[in-house]
């Protein structure tokens, strides 16, 4: 498992209790003129909620937060989503809430970071970005609501 851990003094920190279940995600990001120089977790959480915090940090490393977040909006978060589900293949209905909750976590991140900043216009472009996620929580319960017939 990589990242794992705290970041001391970081730029910016998003902590996530997973809707769906309660698991905690917290990302810590170390940001220098708008690139991710370091990212590191911890997470109170399941199996896949650690893995997706895992390569998540991995992949946004040494990336540019205005690249990470360009697109539209549901482009944005299905690219994000997707770039910890690719890497950890096929999960089973019950456990696709979980990877959202970094995603959501990154994005309180790097809100604070810009509020930190004093930067309006990526706050309230962010403030869009987060209720997306809601959608990517509520995947595994359509799938087991389609198999239920309800
Ligand atoms: Fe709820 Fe994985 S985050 S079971």
């Amino acid at each position: 498992m990589q990242n794992v851990g705290e970041i001391d003094l970081p730029e910016g920190i998003g902590t996530i209790s997973n809707p769906v279940c309660g698991d905690i995600t917290e990302i810590y990001l170390r940001i220098k003129d708008g690139i991710i120089q370091d990212a590191k977790f911890k997470s109170y959480g399941c199996a896949v909620t650690i893995a997706s915090a895992s390569v998540f940090t991995e992949k946004i490393k040494g990336k540019e937060i205005s690249g990470l977040i360009s697109g539209r909006d549901e482009e944005v978060v299905s690219r994000l989503v997707g770039l910890i589900e690719t890497e950890l293949g096929m999960l089973p209905a019950e456990k696709l809430h979980c990877p959202p909750a970094t995603v959501q976590a990154f994005f309180e991140a790097i809100c604070q970071y810009n509020e930190k900043a004093g930067e309006t216009q990526p706050v309230s472009r962010l403030k869009k970005l987060i209720p997306l996620v809601a959608d990517y929580y509520k995947r595994g319960k359509r799938d087991e609501d389609d198999a239920t017939g309800t």
